[in-house]
């Protein structure tokens, strides 16, 4: 068989194979077990989010710090594309001050695709408008290995704004790939066929699912702004719903999360929930990614 190609940036799950995808999880146990994972002292990562963000942005500077980076959080008011330089030319001048590691939130899908050819930095698309979210497709796809151990089969739903969600599009993508039955809940303006044509009702969804991934609705993407109200009895996880699913069953959720909206907000910290715990995985991923891009291992 031949060897697979090496990564050097992340800028979608098209481009992670199953293979790759079991080594990063080997990796970030690994990384779990480490009491100091000091790998990259002195070295320079940049973090330029042009969208809003708690989550991925605080998950990668505790990423790149726990791993000894040098970290710079750049944003758009304080950078020169303000002042109408391209991306290529603000990623291209990283690269000439020595910056290894850009980590980049941008709402244009398939940007970073156009101009990240040729640089000699690794890249890690954090988000790409209604493109694509590796890193948070990896993290997910671990929470789910750390308690399932396998994909074959298992049956995920995803459930939300289907259309304007790069979470749902990166992670249909990867579970497929892996084996897993993907099905989707979605209000019929939301639904995507180019990430899935599998439509079933929350109910469905709560009675035959193993992993229930719950998305917040993208008001920030929609040109219509529409009411939430009984949005969570239609669409959403009710208690009454909760109490319908599996015992085996688990419920994802990327956050932010509107509580009351797409899930009853007693449900967020509950058994089933893994929601505070993808976060946390979400740092050791992170890790595990920067670690071997900069390797070369991806
Ligand atoms: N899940 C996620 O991407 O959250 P943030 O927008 O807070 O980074």
């Amino acid at each position: 068989m031949p060897a697979v190609e090496s990564l050097h940036h992340l800028l979608s799950m098209k481009d992670v194979t199953n293979e790759k995808i079991h080594d990063l999880f080997s990796l970030a146990e690994t990384i779990e077990k480490q009491q100091n994972p000091n790998k990259f002292q002195g070295r320079f990562a940049a973090n330029l989010f042009l969208e809003p963000s708690t989550r991925t942005k605080s998950s990668f500077h505790v990423a790149e710090r726990k791993l000894g980076m040098e970290v710079m959080e750049l944003d758009r008011a304080d950078s020169s594309l303000t002042k109408g330089e391209s991306f290529y030319d603000t990623l291209k001048t990283l690269e000439s001050i020595g910056v290894e590691l850009a980590v980049v939130r941008q709402s244009e899908a398939g940007l970073l695709q156009k101009c990240t050819k040729g640089l000699n930095l690794s890249v890690i698309n954090a988000g790409d408008g209604c493109g694509e979210h590796p890193t948070q497709s990896l993290l997910d796809l671990y929470t789910i290995h750390e308690h399932f151990q396998s994909f074959k089969g298992l049956h995920v739903c995803i459930a939300g704004d289907i259309k304007h969600s790069r979470v749902a599009r990166s992670n249909a993508l990867a579970l497929r790939q892996l084996g897993a039955v993907v099905s989707f809940v979605s209000k019929p303006e939301w639904q995507d066929p180019a990430i899935g044509r599998d439509y079933i009702s929350m109910d469905k969804a709560v009675k035959e699912c193993d992993v229930l991934m719950l998305l917040r609705i993208q008001h920030e993407r929609h040109e219509k702004k529409e009411a939430d109200i009984s949005y969570l009895e239609q669409y959403g996880l009710t208690k009454e719903r909760e109490a319908r699913m599996g015992k085996h069953s688990i419920i994802l959720h990327p956050a932010p999360v509107n509580r009351g909206v797409e899930i009853d907000s007693d449900l967020v910290e509950s058994p089933k929930s893994r929601i505070f715990r993808q976060m946390t995985n979400g740092v050791t991923i992170r890790m595990a990614v920067i670690e071997a891009l900069l390797k070369g291992e991806l």
